[in-house]
């Protein structure tokens, strides 16, 4: 049986998860997979927290020089997550020839080309399954089990913390910020929650993600981002009127006119599979010219969760000799020669508080026809006051065209306010 020695750089939720899942099923991948995966190393400055895991003293380490060399290692993960010191160990590893297993989006998303020619260099194998949607295996998918599709759209609920909070603002009545500092408390969200309220976490997942399901290199600063910290609970709940979900979607779409990869809260049809995918769980949603149409749904963060699939990539790594690279051109700026479009098609839902007097809806549906936009839905809050809510959803149309609308009528003179304007797809 071929034995395989593993070091883990970090042992915090992630790391930690993955020792316990490696200690636990030592016997049962020996069983299973014809290979016996030991835990040689972990580089950890708190050596507390390694003890109390029962890992060895002797196995303990706070020099990524010595992990690097330990010639028992012959897999590095890295759960340490951001961008550094994460991209200099992983860089030492794949130059020491090691095969890497890494959870982090951000380092991935940034620097992919950059660790893929060290990797290449030495014949190291790569491999990132954790970085995006936890314990969901998409990357697998994508890789080895879609290869035979062209894959045209990917959407995807693939941030747990913002999914949590939003399913709260919805189920409870409650507003962001309260919502936001439960999560906080429960340990959903970050005590700085910038990179996921903000949508940076899914920026940097759709980024791997377009990018594979795309063969085309898809750049973190080719993602349209919008995160959910003005999400207002009245959409929600008016949007809920109109049947529909408030979500925080990734969308990759492929088509004629090029990539287009955004991240921004949407609106779905309530009977939209994604509506109901609730809390902290994440899900993919995937359409392929051969196979249709198929949706993965699970946990995307957690200790169990993410260490299942980092395990799945050291199992991978461990009983596979070839190695496989990118099935796109993978080089710094590769994106140059790949046309992304910017003034997507999408329906919107707008919200937006007017006078109550005669002739102010009348002025509003005529800046739409101006830029040829069609109204589906209309629904005026008659609240006896002088300002009234007004909510309109159209029909698909090109964002520019939208936002120019909108300014036209946030500047008619009976328009207090445009509160909201918030794309719904189907
Ligand atoms: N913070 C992420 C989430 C998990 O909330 O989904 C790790 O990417």
């Amino acid at each position: 049986m071929k034995s395989v020695g593993v070091a883990i750089l970090g042992l915090g939720v992630v790391g930690s998860g993955t020792y316990k899942i490696l200690r636990d099923h030592r016997e049962f991948y020996k069983e299973t997979q014809d290979v016996d995966i030991s835990v040689e190393s972990v580089l950890e400055i708190n050596k507390q927290k390694a003890l109390a895991l029962g890992i060895e003293e002797s196995r303990i380490s706070d020099n990524i020089a010595e992990v690097v060399s330990n010639p028992n290692v012959d897999i590095v993960v890295e759960v340490i997550g951001g961008v550094e010191p994460a991209r200099t160990f992983v860089l030492a590893a794949l130059h020491s020839g090691k095969s890497v297993v890494t959870s982090n989006k951000e380092l991935f998303c940034k620097y992919w080309h950059e660790l893929e020619r060290a990797a290449k260099r030495t014949n190291a194998g790569l491999y990132f399954e954790a970085s995006c949607v936890g314990g969901v295996p998409i990357i697998r998918t994508l890789i080895d089990g879609m290869q035979a599709n062209h894959i045209r759209t990917l959407k995807g609920i693939i941030n747990g913390t913002t999914n949590y909070i939003l399913t709260r603002m919805a189920k409870e009545g409650l507003g962001y910020q309260e919502v936001l500092k439960d999560a906080q408390a429960l340990g959903y969200a970050e005590a700085n929650p910038a990179a996921d309220v903000e949508g940076y976490d899914a920026a940097y997942k759709l980024s791997i993600l377009s990018s594979l399901a795309f063969h085309k290199k898809v750049p973190l600063d080719k993602i349209y981002r919008e995160g959910i910290t003005s999400v207002d609970r009245k959409d929600i709940k008016y949007g809920a009127e109109l049947g529909y979900t408030l979500k925080l979607l990734a969308i990759g779409k492929n088509g004629e006119e090029g990539i287009e990869a955004r991240v921004h809260p949407a609106f779905v049809k309530n009977k939209h599979p994604l509506a109901s995918v609730n809390g902290s769980f994440n899900a993919v949603y995937l359409q392929g010219d051969s196979v249709g149409d198929i949706m993965l749904y699970g946990r995307g963060a957690g200790d169990m969760p993410t260490g299942s699939a980092i395990v799945s990539d050291v199992i991978y790594a461990a009983t596979h000799s070839d190695v496989k690279y990118s099935t796109f051109k993978n080089s710094a700026g590769a994106e140059k020669g790949v046309r992304f479009v910017n003034d997507f098609r999408s329906r919107y839902y707008i919200r937006f508080t007017a006078r109550d007097k005669a002739g102010v809806l009348a002025k509003v549906a005529g800046i739409f026809a101006k830029f040829n936009i069609s109204i589906v839905d209309l629904i005026q809050k008659g609240e006896e006051q002088d300002n009234v809510p007004i909510i309109l959803v159209t029909h698909e149309t090109g964002e520019m065209s939208l936002r120019r609308a909108v300014e036209k009528i946030r500047a008619l003179e009976d328009v207090v306010e445009v509160n909201s304007v918030i794309r719904v797809e189907d």
